[in-house]
């Protein structure tokens, strides 16, 4: 299925409509994180958006990530998923670093930026019952409205602090960096496409519970097991 990746990135790249106008300046001090394929720069014109870009703007991979993004969150706002625990997506903006992704910022509820769920356990120190509802939450949301994913990391999850409470927000790890036959499919299939991700569901669990243990304080660690027990076994 590899062989689809270079079609179907060039189809992409061909609807992909980037305005030649404004060509946005990315500051350094405007950078709000860098993952392992993109940065996030916060949105010189608008504060409530920021602006993804390839980390090296001629690797292939790396602008994958923003094409596959965009791409799927396309896909969740046709199919009507509530954005509850995602962003949107604003379309495509010109910047100096070559074209960028503009993306919802995740904010809290006073307009403040949200924090990555490691900095959320290391400032904030929810405990373990606490870590737990937010993650079951976000996986009825996902489950609900099948929403297929590849990996669920600390780094792609912002928390967002309402009233309510404090809620996970998914902003990567929706099908990776590449077009798979499942990604492709999914505006049509999308049983199909969660019926893959969710055979690899307890392997992306187990991935995000190793991924939270080593920002949780090691007294946490020591005590009573709340994170690791499985809740799928309650299904
Ligand atoms: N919509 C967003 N709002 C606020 N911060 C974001 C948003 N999207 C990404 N980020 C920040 O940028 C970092 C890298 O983004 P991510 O999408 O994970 O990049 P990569 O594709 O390189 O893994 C995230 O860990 C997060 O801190
Ligand atoms: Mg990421």
């Amino acid at each position: 299925m590899a062989l689809l990746d270079r079609p179907v990135r060039r189809l992409l790249l061909a609807r992909r409509k980037v305005p030649s106008h404004p060509v946005h300046q990315l500051a350094d001090d405007a950078l709000i994180a860098a993952g392992t394929q993109r940065k996030c720069y916060r949105h010189p014109a608008d504060a409530r958006l920021c602006i993804m870009v390839p980390r090296d703007p001629d690797n292939r991979a790396m602008q994958g990530a923003n094409l596959v993004e965009w791409f799927m969150l396309g896909m969740l706002d046709w199919r009507g998923i509530s954005t509850q625990h995602r962003i949107t997506s604003r379309g495509w903006a010109a910047t100096e670093q070559g074209p960028g992704l503009v993306l919802e910022r995740v904010t809290n509820e006073d307009g403040r930026p949200a924090l990555r769920l490691d900095d959320f356990i290391r400032q904030k120190q929810p405990s373990r019952e606490q870590l737990e509802a937010m993650y079951e939450e976000l996986k009825q949301w996902l489950f609900a409205n099948k929403v297929p994913v590849n990996d669920l990391f600390c780094s792609n999850l912002l928390v967002r602090q309402t009233q309510t409470g404090a809620h996970l927000v998914l902003v990567d790890g929706l099908c990776g960096e590449r077009f798979r036959f499942k990604l492709l499919v999914y505006g049509i299939l999308p049983d199909f496409t969660f019926w893959r991700a969710r055979r690899r569901w307890l392997v992306v669990e187990d991935k995000f519970r190793r991924d939270m243990e080593q920002y949780l304080p090691a007294q946490s660690k020591q005590s009573d097991d709340v994170m690791s027990s499985d809740p799928l076994a309650t299904e």
